[in-house]
């Protein structure tokens, strides 16, 4: 009764690189909800479709009428069943009728209003009792590729993980002391450096990707002594934004180098070893399992390989990968495959293959807060959602308001990998 849904609005709002998204507010007998969806930049492939043809405007009345004659006395608890009338209203596999933005802030909003009317923060109603542990945040230094200027580096993202934090406090300040340090050795190396960032709040410098991972790599080293906090480097290399499928290599502009793929898996692998790196995303394209695979043989032991778009938060594509022995980590991004429930499904399906899920933000996104939340009540050890910026540290001021509330609090266990 206290969960029952009475009223459902939405509205478009804007994101984080100024493009309109949906907001969902759900209203129970006893309770509130609010979600909105994120958006990608550098998307894969086979992610369910964001919105349909006539964008957020398009959709709104259809949420308006449609799913919310549908929900509506409902209750907000029985949250399967609600996707699934979701998916059935949608009627597509792929999504592209009402769109998986649309979906998944619905899901995620039904889902905060059950939490509310319990009273309880959604990670608890979401996770039970469980002894609680607090993700530690891969944050983002440096933006190339999709997410920055022509001049940056092609690699996407230079990303860094406190792993000898003892709280998220120390953890959060860990990386922006590196992310400030990054901007002084940046300006040193390149005395025209106007301080300019890419979409995801890391610097967006004229450096080559070489440059980038030494700059990456000292600030690291120098932060980790300074503040006495080990902090490892991480890369997410979005290798599908500068696969060229005609010459079929891997086309580094800056540099002018051009890599098949039995050279791409020497090279990441070689830049694992030289800089120890914890964690590399998406090193090969999307669609090419062998070539994880092969990766993943020659690192996996000493570092996460991790898949985004090679997965994108489908069990379904997922149970391909592990069965190829593809990765040992995944990305989980709840608008990829539009539903809480299928994301809760890929994440148990990496957590019994002993694939660490990284529960993740978008390059575009608002200040809504929910995966937070998520990773916590999923146990998932790392989060990755920026260092700087308003919409990224929405995430990252939510945790420490958790850790504030739970007994005890712990951070996760990164021996798993
Ligand atoms: P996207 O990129 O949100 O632009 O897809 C983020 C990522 O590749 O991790
Ligand atoms: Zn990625």
């Amino acid at each position: 009764m206290d969960s029952v849904i009475e009223d459902i609005r939405v509205r478009k709002i804007l994101d984080s690189r100024g493009n309109p998204t949906l907001e969902v507010d759900v209203i129970t007998w006893n309770g509130f909800g609010r979600a909105a969806a994120p958006s990608g930049a550098s998307t894969g492939a086979r992610e369910v479709v964001a919105f349909p043809l006539g964008g957020v405007d398009s959709i709104i009345e259809e949420v308006e009428d449609v799913i919310a004659a549908e929900l509506i006395g409902m209750d907000a608890e029985d949250l399967l069943e609600i996707d699934l009338v979701l998916k059935e209203i949608d009627g597509t596999e792929n999504l592209s009728s009402l769109g998986g933005n649309t979906t998944v802030a619905v899901s995620m909003a039904v889902a905060k209003a059950a939490a509310s009317s319990y009273n309880l923060p959604l990670y608890r109603f979401l996770g039970g009792n469980m002894p609680y542990q607090i993700p530690y945040p891969l944050g983002n230094m440096i933006n190339g590729g999709a997410h920055a200027g022509k001049n940056a580096p092609d690699i996407q993202e230079f990303l860094i993980l406190p792993v000898g934090a003892e709280d998220i406090t120390e953890a959060v300040f860990a990386n922006t002391a590196v992310h400030r340090r990054i901007r002084e050795l940046i300006q040193k190396k390149d005395q025209l450096f106007t301080g300019g960032k890419g979409d995801e709040g890391g610097w967006a410098p004229n450096l080559t990707n070489q440059e980038a991972l030494e700059i990456q790599s000292q600030a690291c080293e120098e932060i980790s002594q300074e503040e006495g906090v080990l902090i490892k480097p991480c890369l997410d290399m979005a290798a599908s934004e500068f696969w060229d499928s005609d010459q079929e290599k891997y086309v580094y502009k800056k540099e002018g180098i051009a890599r098949d793929t039995g050279e791409q898996v020497d090279y990441v692998n070689e830049i694992i070893d030289t800089y120890k790196m914890f964690f590399v995303e998406d090193p090969i394209r999307e669609g090419d399992f062998q070539g994880f695979a092969d990766l993943t043989q020659r690192s996996g032991k000493k570092c996460l390989i991790c898949g985004d778009d090679l997965f994108v938060t489908n069990a379904h594509i997922l149970a391909e990968g592990i069965e190829v022995g593809a990765a040992n980590s995944i990305i989980i991004k709840p608008n990829q495959i539009g539903t809480l429930s299928d994301t809760y499904q890929t994440v148990n399906l990496a957590r019994t293959h002993q694939y660490v899920p990284v529960v993740s933000h978008r390059s575009g996104e608002t200040t809504d807060e929910t995966i937070a939340h998520l990773a916590v009540a999923w146990s998932c050890p790392i989060i990755k959602t920026g260092a700087v910026g308003g919409e990224r540290i929405a995430k990252l001021n939510e945790l420490i308001r958790l850790e504030e509330e739970m007994s005890n609090p712990q951070m996760a266990d990164l021996s798993q990998k």
